[in-house]
């Protein structure tokens, strides 16, 4: 007989989760005005609402803290975990930052002035901001393979090289800081970038002398990807693989959130001398002295292992399998989500589960309204809310897609946990004919509605 996989590790200490009753649920969910962000976590049976900062850390980063050394300056942390991520990246110059977002506010300081273009692999919400905040323009040039949930295509966050080029022909050189490459790409549904995208984009820029940036936070998964789907790279071991993609650019930004397997953190890493000494000044003025940049010294110890961790084929096979899993069991129950399967997360097509809500009734936001009444499953709406409304005519903007994303934390939950998420998606498919209305908004927040957004039952 076959040996089934087995994740390699066990447990060493555990979370008592809530349960609770369906009616309970009815009566939480309205007190929260139906917005899922309202909910506190002991109302939630099984959290997907992020993968960012929700994982389980290891026994040795969890030792690894004890030896935090927080010293101001100088902390044999700070130097521990520059040396690993110089290891990991090859990038010279380092600045710790308190998370992802940090780290592009600090960078783009240096780099972004108003009436820039930025063109990228649909630019996360964070990085978009950052580049509209400044006055400058986000411009996505993903494949257009990216916008149909149903295509199978390897790597769907790759960058369309004629869009990119026309970008380029078309604007003058100076108006163009860099190009922003996010890996794996969170917006296109946690899809990898392949390697030979990455060098095509790399070789691109050079001709034009633009600069590349990767967005790193899930690199580590995009690395397994490429390992798993281009031949050239099957037998090389992931820390190869992200050195090499990392050669190809000249800087990053992290969310170690994500792939540093740690609560808290990030930070800014770059071959170029000059823009890391102008990066220092804002480093120091929005995050904290350039050896902590708002991390503990005992954070920056366990993301150095952290690093070390999410970078080891085991590792990643779990954790992206598990995913897999889960994506690979709905579609037996021809529940439709986004294909293939993300790195990070399940995409749930709103559009095609309940197609008899109206879209201006927020059918992905009902969709993960019923997920939670049913099963206490908490994902989060990539559709219509989130879209937001336009500035000017103030009318609602519909994206292309309606999506339920179920991000599935890093070594949180067991194969039981998936096997149950996808009975409880089954049942509500099963049963989705019956819902015919959705939800009319009674309050919103002029910009990023979506977290503090009241909903009323239709
Ligand atoms: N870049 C990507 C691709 C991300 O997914 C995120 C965060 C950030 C940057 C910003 O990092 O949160 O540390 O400031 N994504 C989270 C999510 C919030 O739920 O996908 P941060």
């Amino acid at each position: 007989m076959e040996l089934p996989y087995v994740e390699p590790y066990k447990v060493k200490m555990v979370e008592s989760i809530k349960r609770s009753t369906k009616k309970q649920r009815e009566q939480w969910i309205k007190e929260a005005d139906y917005n899922l962000f309202n909910l506190s976590s002991d109302k939630v049976f099984i959290d997907l609402l992020t993968d960012s900062g929700t994982g389980a850390m290891s026994d040795r980063q969890w030792s690894a803290m004890m030896s935090g050394d927080e010293s101001y300056a100088g902390s044999k942390s700070f130097l521990q975990l520059k040396e690993t991520v110089n290891k990991i990246t090859g990038y010279t110059y380092f600045l710790p930052t308190h998370q992802g977002r940090a780290a592009e506010n600090v960078l783009f300081s240096v780099l972004i002035k108003e009436g820039d273009l930025v063109p990228g692999n649909s630019h996360f919400d964070t990085t978009k901001g950052h580049i509209e905040f400044r006055k400058a323009t986000a411009i996505d040039c993903t494949i257009n393979e990216a916008f149909d949930t149903t295509i199978l295509h390897p790597f769907k966050g790759n960058i369309d090289l004629d869009k990119l080029k026309n970008v380029f022909d078309s604007n003058p050189n100076d108006k163009i800081p860099f190009v922003i490459l996010t890996i794996t790409c969170n917006s296109s549904g946690g899809q990898p970038v392949s390697m030979a995208n990455i060098k095509a984009v790399s070789k691109l820029c050079k001709s034009y002398n633009i600069p590349l940036i990767f967005d790193s936070a899930r690199f580590a998964e995009n690395a397994y990807f490429i390992k798993l789907r281009e031949k050239a790279y099957q037998d090389r071991s992931i820390k190869e693989i992200a050195k090499e993609i990392f050669s190809y650019g000249d800087g990053m930004t992290m969310s170690a959130k994500k792939d540093g397997l740690v609560n808290m953190g990030g930070f800014i890493a770059l071959k170029d001398e000059e823009i890391y000494k102008q990066a220092t000044v804002y480093n120091i003025m929005y995050e904290g002295f350039i050896t902590y940049g708002g991390m503990n010294g005992r954070d920056m110890a366990a993301l150095a292992v952290g690093l070390d961790e999410a970078t080891e084929f085991d590792y990643l096979e779990s954790r992206i399998e598990q995913v897999a899993y889960l994506g690979r069991t709905l579609t037996e129950y021809n529940v439709p989500v986004l294909q293939p399967i993300g790195g990070h997360a399940v995409f749930i097509d709103a559009n095609k589960f309940v197609p008899t809500i109206p879209r201006d009734e927020y059918r992905a936001q009902a969709l993960a309204i019923e997920l939670y009444i049913v099963g206490g499953i908490r994902g989060v709406e990539i559709g219509t809310v989130l879209e937001d409304r336009d500035p000017f005519t103030r009318k609602n903007r519909y994206p292309e897609l309606e999506l339920v994303r179920l991000a599935i934390p890093r070594r949180t939950y067991s194969l039981n946990h998936m096997k149950y998420l996808a009975a409880v998606l089954k049942n509500v498919f099963d049963s989705r004919n019956e819902a015919k209305t959705g939800y009319i908004i009674v309050d919103e927040a002029p910009i990023m509605r979506h977290f503090t957004v009241k909903f009323n039952k239709i």
